[in-house]
This record gives C-alpha cells, structure tokens and sequence, in this order.
C-alpha cells in the first residue's frame, strides 16, 4: 500500500522498503498528528517521502551534504552515485510537498547546532546519514536533545557490513549512543534499524505557571542501584528503572483537579507517565485539566463522553498504560512529592513480591486544612503481619531514598499474607498495584460501565490472590469534603466509616469480584491450585460453612454458579465440582446447578448415588462420602 507513495517520483536506489511495515506498525496511532520530523541523511528523498504522505500534517527538515558517503563515492561500488544527479532528483521528488518540506543541505554537525541553537524539537528524527561509528554516535547524541518527550528515533544500519572495522559501521556508535542515555528511552525495534522512544522526563517540559515543576532527569535524579553498583553498568544499559503509571480518574472534581495534577508532577521519581481521565464531568474540569497539564509531556488525556464509574475507567486504561506499576489517583486527593519512590521502594525491597502496597495517608478538608495525621484504620502491629525490608545491600536501591530512610520505611512496612481478612489499607489513591495483577483481576473487557470504587475491587481481589503490604507512613492527602463516595468525615477509631447504603452496595458489588474467579476458573486454577476455593472464600468473605451457603443463596449467587457451571466443572473436574456446589448451596440450588454443569444429565450412576449425595447435602461435614460417589463416563 505504502508503495503507492513513491508512484510518479524518480528513484534508482530503495534501502527502505524493508522497514515499512516496521514503521507503518510503529506509527500508526501517530498518523494524523501535524508532527515535526528531522531527517539526516535524505539521498533521493525516498523516506522523506514516506514520512510526507504517511503522516499528511507533518513538515520535514532534511539534513544532508549531497556529496554522499564513501560508498557512493567509490566507483566500483553497486551504489555509486552521481551526487549532483542525486540532489536533483531530491528536489524534483519533493518539489510537490511545498513549504512542509525544508532542504537544509550541508554537513549534520553543522546544521545540527544551528537547529540546537534555533531551540527546533521533533517528534521524529530519522538518523541515516555518515555511517562511521564517530559520526552516527554524534549525530544521534545532538539529534536526541532535539527529539521531544515520547518523541521516536530511528537508527538506521545497526547491522550494515558486520565484516567492515567497527570504527567503520554504526553499530559501534549506536551501541555507545544508548548507553550514554540509558533510562531515557524504550527500545520499540531492534533489527537492521533500531527504534526507540524517548521517555517523557522533566528536562524538556515548558515551564509552568501553577506549579514549580520537578527538574528532574534521569541524570540528576542519580542512579538506580543494587548492592552499591549502577543498575545501568552492570545490565550494560538494557535495564531501565520502573516506570510508574498514574491515571488520575476525575468526575466533576474541577475544583481540586488541578492541586492533584500538580502533586503528581512534582514526584521526587522521575520515571512516570500519568493518564488523565475525564468520566464525563459537567463542570469546568477539562478547562482546568488543561491549564495544569500544559507543556508537560507525561501527561496525556482522555475525555470520555459518559461517566464509566471510577472502576470501569480504571480499567478502560489498562491497555493504554505502559508502567508495570500502577495507581489510580482520586482526584480529589494530593500526592506528597516521595509517593512514587517510597511506594516502589517498599514493591522492591519486600521479603516477597506482593500484589500491591498501600500507604497510610493524611486527611485535609475541602480548603487543604489537615484534620488529621494519618488514617486512623491502618494498624500494622498485628500478629502475622511480617515487617521490614531485606537488607538494604541486597535490593534495588532509588537515590532519592538514603539509607537512613530506607531503614525507617522498613521498620513502618509490613507484607500481609493472602490470608490476612477485612480491609487493613489505605483507601483509593493510597494505593500502587502490580500491573500484572490488575489484568488478571480486572472485571470484562475495558468497555463497562463499573459504577463502584478501583480499590474496593482491586485490593480485596489483588490481596487474596497475591497478598498486599502496609507502607503505616503518610504519603498522600485524603481529602473529605462532605461529597466523598465512602468517608462520611475524617476518620476517629472508634466510628465506621461509609453509610449503610454503601456497605450493602458493595456487598453487591462484591459478587462481581468473587464472578472472576469462576469465569477463569481454568486460568486460576492453575495459579493457586489447592488454594482455588479457599481464594473464592476469602474474595467473598466467607469463612464458614453457613457463611458460604448464605453467600450464595442470593440470586446473583446462584446466577454465577449457573452461569459458569460446565466450564467449573471441566477445570475442575467433577468430583471437585460436586463438592464445591454441594459445601455452598442447599438442595434446590444444588440440583439447578448440577443439572447445568453436567450439561441437562443426572451425574450420577444410580439412584442410591444419587440419594447419598442428597445425604451429603444434609450432612456436608462427612465431605469423605464423595470419595465414593461414582460418575457416569
Ligand atoms: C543512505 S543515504 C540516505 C538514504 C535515505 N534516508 C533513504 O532512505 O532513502 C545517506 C545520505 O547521507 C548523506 N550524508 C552523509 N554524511 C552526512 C553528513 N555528515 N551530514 C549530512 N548528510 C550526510 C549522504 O549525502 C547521503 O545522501
């Protein structure tokens, strides 16, 4: 398709072709935006051309010499060329394209620093022109303080004439060009040609006027370490920090929005991306969103036209996220500056990976007054709770922690085992979830209107999955203004928290949570193997047998068994199927729902089976009867 680009223009030469559909796949989504592109190296203009028709609102500086490099140069090479004819062709090729097409010939090292000098920035930069190592390392080093953040470089000929002397080739160049800005970028394609996107870092961000913005950079924000040693050293740049994403959920927050966008830019970490959705609100919220996110690349919108429900927006987000950490800020809530460090910290350092950590917070009131310095409901000192760090020498180090802090963050952490019950965390954005985590546990497919709270899904299914763990240290600011969705006030240890209304909406709500673990039953049984039905417990908090066939006496109870009873039983097989249904339901149910698993037949040989399993039903604690009970094939 994309060759119909080149139809009518005079070439003699095609290097490119090979990478189209690389390039194609790369920018699509980028496709309609009117970007700005810097091209080294343009010969004939055949990729200038590309990027020109590929992307209709873009312009295009193309840098190059028109003397050729050597192989052009050399006569018995197969790409010799007639320069002058080259630059011809060029011109005539691009002619068309008018003013979104700028010829700027003459040496790169030249016109780079009049670009530099000029503050010129581009969303691309194709660097495809001297192929010495030396040259390409120094074209793409100055062409990088030119590429915006999120902004995409493209290396081309890492592997040209593996048998040419390193000093020769641009393998060499390139190799050293990505050490010198490891952190800073995400590699998309590693072939002939290497892509990588920029990072969106501090260093290139406008100046706000609300807020003094973090200058922060990968460079001065120091290294990332393991036992005292660079993490970029010892993994000869190929591993880079953890990029936190935050996706701010805002509905009709116009009036705080802005002070939680300016607590998030203002992290001491700088390695994040943060998604603002907007859940359809009314008010001036977009206005705002738009005033304080201004000139800062790591933030990108998302105005949906109706509101998804904190929970259906969390989880729309998923797959346009990139960290492997993630937390869902209310935005009606402020992050303190060491939120993000602390929080991947305590991820790292933990005796055992867990699924998410959570923090103890402040509470202000509408006006940002603090009523209170910490919530109340946190308390770690509990028996089974383990506390602290591994040692600090063993672990992923962040610089903005010193070994002091570390110290006292491990003594105030604590891992909760899956097992531990009720809600021991802190509340909405107090919260950093493994993202891993939150796509196994996630409810449908990104596209439902979920009217309920992230955490009140994701923590309680997150945690009896995979265990949490408690940071009982104040990292963010909980904001109760009288139009909260849970807190009725800040919190005192001797009241409730949340409404009636809302704790028998979220019993509800519950059974959404509990109806993953049935759908994916084949999935989930092969993570938790025995600890399958002892997982559904806890998510339904059912710890005894009444508890568990009260649980399910509901219709939405029994729906969730009917609905997922034939693939219950084939993951499970049917003796542990029968058992599951029996220890949860009474009689009637019991039948509905066997009936359904086994697909309409009776699952028994003979009616005497039939009536022990009946027996069973009355008497569930002599569980060893199934043993005996036989099955038809
Ligand atoms: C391989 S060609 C570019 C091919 C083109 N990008 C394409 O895909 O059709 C390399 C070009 O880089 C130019 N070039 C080499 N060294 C250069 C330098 N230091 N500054 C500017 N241009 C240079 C050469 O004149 C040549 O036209």
């Amino acid at each position: 398709m994309n060759q119909a680009f080149f139809a009518g223009k005079s070439f003699t030469t095609d290097w490119l072709s090979p990478w189209l559909d690389t390039w194609t796949s790369v920018f699509k989504d980028r496709k309609h935006l009117a970007i700005d592109i810097l091209e080294i190296g343009s010969f004939e203009g055949r990729s200038a051309v590309f990027f020109l028709e590929f992307f209709p609102q873009s312009k295009v500086i193309c840098i190059d010499t028109f003397a050729g490099n050597d192989e052009h140069l050399d006569p018995s090479s197969k790409t010799f060329a007639n320069m002058s004819d080259v630059e011809k062709r060029f011109d005539d090729n691009v002619h068309a394209y008018g003013p979104r097409i700028k010829k700027m010939k003459g040496h790169s090292v030249e016109l780079l620093s009049k670009l530099t000098n000029e503050a010129q920035t581009f969303d691309v930069i194709y660097v495809d022109g001297d192929h010495h190592a030396t040259s390409v390392y120094f074209d793409a080093c100055i062409a990088w303080s030119l590429l915006k953040s999120d902004g995409i470089m493209i290396l081309d000929d890492y592997r040209w004439k593996p048998e040419f002397p390193d000093h020769n080739r641009p393998k060499v160049g390139i190799d050293f060009f990505l050490k010198s800005i490891s952190g800073q970028y995400l590699e998309l394609h590693r072939d002939h040609q290497i892509i990588v996107q920029k990072i969106s870092i501090a260093e290139d961000i406008e100046p706000s006027p609300y807020t003094s913005q973090s200058n922060l950079t990968s460079q001065s924000y120091g290294p990332v370490t393991i036992g005292g040693r660079q993490l970029d050293e010892l993994s000869a740049g190929s591993v880079s920090p953890p990029l936190v994403s935050f996706v701010l959920i805002n509905w009709n927050y116009g009036r705080y929005v802005g002070q939680t966008i300016n607590s998030i830019k203002q992290q001491d970490y700088p390695f994040f991306e943060c998604l603002v959705i907007d859940n359809g609100s009314t008010d001036n919220s977009k206005e705002v969103i738009e005033t304080h996110i201004k000139g800062d690349d790591r933030f990108k919108t998302a105005y949906l036209d109706q509101n998804m429900g904190q929970l259906g927006a969390a989880i729309w987000s998923l797959n346009k996220i990139k960290g492997g950490f993630v937390t869902f800020v209310d935005a009606d809530d402020v992050l303190f500056a060491n939120f993000a460090a602390t929080h991947l910290q305590a991820h790292l350092a933990l005796p055992r990976s867990v699924a998410f950590t959570s923090s103890n917070m402040i509470e202000i009131n509408d006006a940002g007054s603090l009523l209170t310095s910490l919530y109340c409901h946190i308390n770690i000192n509990q028996s089974n709770f383990q506390k602290g760090f591994r040692d600090a020498s063993k672990t992923l180090r962040f610089s903005s922690i010193s070994d002091e802090q570390y110290l006292k963050i491990a003594e105030v952490t604590a891992y909760l085992p899956r097992w531990i019950r009720g809600w021991p965390w802190g509340p909405g954005t107090a919260n950093m979830f493994r993202k891993s985590m939150l796509d196994l546990t996630k409810i449908g497919d990104g596209n439902s209107v979920l009217l309920r709270s992230a955490d009140g899904h994701f923590n309680r299914a997150c945690h009896s999955i995979a265990g949490s763990a408690v940071v009982d240290l104040p990292l963010s600011a909980y904001r109760v203004h009288g139009n909260n969705f849970f807190a009725q006030g800040e919190s005192i240890r001797d009241l409730r928290n949340g409404t009636p209304a809302y704790h028998s909406k979220s019993n509800l709500d519950n059974y959404d949570s509990v109806a993953i673990l049935f759908e994916r039953v084949e999935r989930f049984k092969w993570l938790l193997g025995d600890n399958y039905w002892t997982t559904v417990d806890r998510l339904a908090g059912t710890y005894s047998h009444r508890q568990r066939r009260k649980y399910f006496s509901t219709q939405r109870g029994e729906d969730i068994f009917l609905q997922n009873s034939v693939v219950l039983r084939k993951s499970l097989g049917d003796k542990d199927f029968v058992n599951a249904v029996v220890e949860r339901n009474n009689r009637d149910r019991t039948n509905r729902i066997l009936h359904a698993g086994f697909d309409g037949k009776t699952p028994f040989k003979s009616r005497a089976r039939a009536m022990a399993m009946r027996a069973l039903i009355i008497f569930p604690n002599s569980a060893k009867l199934i043993k005996r009970l036989k099955f038809k094939k």
